[in-house]
């Protein structure tokens, strides 16, 4: 089957390579130049583990092709993807004009019966918005379905959580689109992935309201930390206690510096709005929203309470990408904090083993280090701030020879307080005592 994705972002590309993985012929658009002929040279212009091989590999069997030409790979397929982003609006709704643009663009092209399936995260409605949009705008008399399926996949695991999903959600009103879409993912079949076919308008609600479930699960963890600070009990044990009761189960339920990326933050805030639009005040969204945030400022105060005030000091964050093994730096609680410290005047000094680059044309007055003990070189504090692999096993003892003040920020909770606290340090963290 002949296949077209457009956008070649986290989601794009994934999917792209995957689909060609499972034996489609794959032509992935994005109007990015730069990043069409860093794919053609044979770069992957995102971190995301294992994709780069996949990439290789169909390349080299003729099954996988990138392009710029967004018309020529619409005639070419039966199946169009559309990846491109929906990012925030400042009202907090979801931007469209990417979708729409693609859209036109495709309902401009169409020679023939096209799936237009739409895995951009989207608010309820606009799948029925596309369908009306692509019939305006029709140059020929031709068929085309418009089918919702939402991604899942979590960045830093894209590609295993493509090819393993938990469930494929499929929406559209066409047994035949359904049908299409079902061939497609039939390779999954073998794993057993629950295909869940349902209306467009219910597939585009699922996505929201399982990123809002998760965004809830981290905002609530993070709120019974805080009351464990207060009260000094330990959240560590009391998440592991909590999770083991099977209605609750014990994933996402890690305190920390809030949530960030490019999904949670916004597709809350999405949901709170297409309620509003619907005449509902979504409360849990909001708070869920206004808990992260206060989250996120609480590793500043915690930060300005130990230290006195920033004017002067040296901080080194260890981590920048919003979590670890991706190199998305979008809401990363990182920059947040680094943002408010330079802002009184604090010397930033930061460690990350992918994000340095894209954090780079953020925040270019943060002194970007080689290595995690580079980072730490006369500082005053040192912040945990993501928990990759690489910080869970710091030498402490080499750490204290550089620092100028012996103080870990340990705001993921990797280590052992007594333990780091026998070596010198003043250690703080999230809700343990
Ligand atoms: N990143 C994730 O973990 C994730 C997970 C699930 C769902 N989603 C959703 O998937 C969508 C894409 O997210 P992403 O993180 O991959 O975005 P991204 O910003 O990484 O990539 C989007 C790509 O679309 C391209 N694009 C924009 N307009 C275009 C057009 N008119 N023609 C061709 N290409 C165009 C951009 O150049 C960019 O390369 C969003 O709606 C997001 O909410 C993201």
């Amino acid at each position: 089957m002949n296949i077209c994705v457009v956008g070649t972002g986290y989601v794009g590309l994934v999917a792209g390579t995957c689909l060609s993985d499972f034996g489609m012929n794959v032509i992935c658009v994005d109007k990015d130049k730069t990043k069409i002929d860093m794919l053609n040279a044979g770069q992957v212009p995102i971190y995301e583990i294992g994709l780069s091989e996949i990439i290789q590999r169909n390349v080299k069997l003729e099954r996988l092709h990138f392009s710029t030409d967004l018309n020529e790979a619409v005639n070419r397929s039966l199946v169009i993807f559309v990846g491109v982003g929906t990012p925030e609006e400042e009202d907090g709704s979801a931007n469209l004009s990417y979708i729409f643009e693609v859209a036109k663009t495709v309902a401009e092209t169409m020679n023939d019966y096209k799936v237009i399936v739409i895995k951009s995260t989207v608010p309820v409605g606009t799948a029925k918005k596309i369908r009306q949009l692509i019939k305006e705008n029709l140059k020929r008399d031709v068929e085309f379905d418009v089918v919702s399926n939402p991604e899942f996949l979590r960045e830093g695991s894209a590609v295993n959580d493509f090819l393993r999903p938990d469930r494929i959600v499929i929406g559209s009103d066409s047994e035949r689109a359904l049908a299409i879409v079902r061939d497609i993912y039939r390779p999954l079949y073998l794993l057993e992935t629950p295909i869940i076919s349902t209306t467009n308008e219910t597939a585009e609600m699922i996505k929201y309201a399982s990123n809002t479930m998760l965004a809830l699960k981290i905002s609530y963890i993070n709120e019974i930390a805080t009351i464990c600070d207060a009260v000094n009990a330990d959240v560590y044990d009391v998440a592991v206690a909590v999770g083991m009761d099977k209605r609750i189960g014990p994933k996402f339920l890690h305190p920390g510096p809030g949530f960030g990326g490019s999904c949670f933050p916004k597709d809350v805030k999405s949901l709170v709005k297409i309620a509003e639009n619907a005449g509902y005040d979504f409360k849990i969204g909001r708070t869920v929203i206004e808990v992260n945030e206060q989250q996120k400022e609480r590793v500043v105060e915690k930060s300005r309470a130990l230290l006195g005030s920033f004017k002067d000091k040296v901080i080194c964050l260890l981590g920048l990408s919003f979590k670890p093994n991706t190199d998305d730096i979008r809401e990363a609680p990182a920059l947040y904090i680094a943002q408010k410290m330079l802002e009184e005047d604090a010397t930033i000094q930061a460690f990350d083993p992918v994000a340095m680059d894209e954090t780079k044309k953020e925040l270019p007055e943060i002194v970007y280090c080689k290595d995690s003990l580079t980072a730490c070189t006369g500082a005053d504090l040192v912040i945990i701030t993501t928990e990759w692999h690489e910080f869970r096993d710091l030498d402490f003892e080499q750490i204290k020879q550089k620092v100028k003040t012996p103080n870990i920020y340990d705001t993921r909770n990797i280590y052992d307080s007594q333990q780091i606290k026998a070596l010198g340090f003043t250690y703080i963290c999230t809700g343990r005592p």
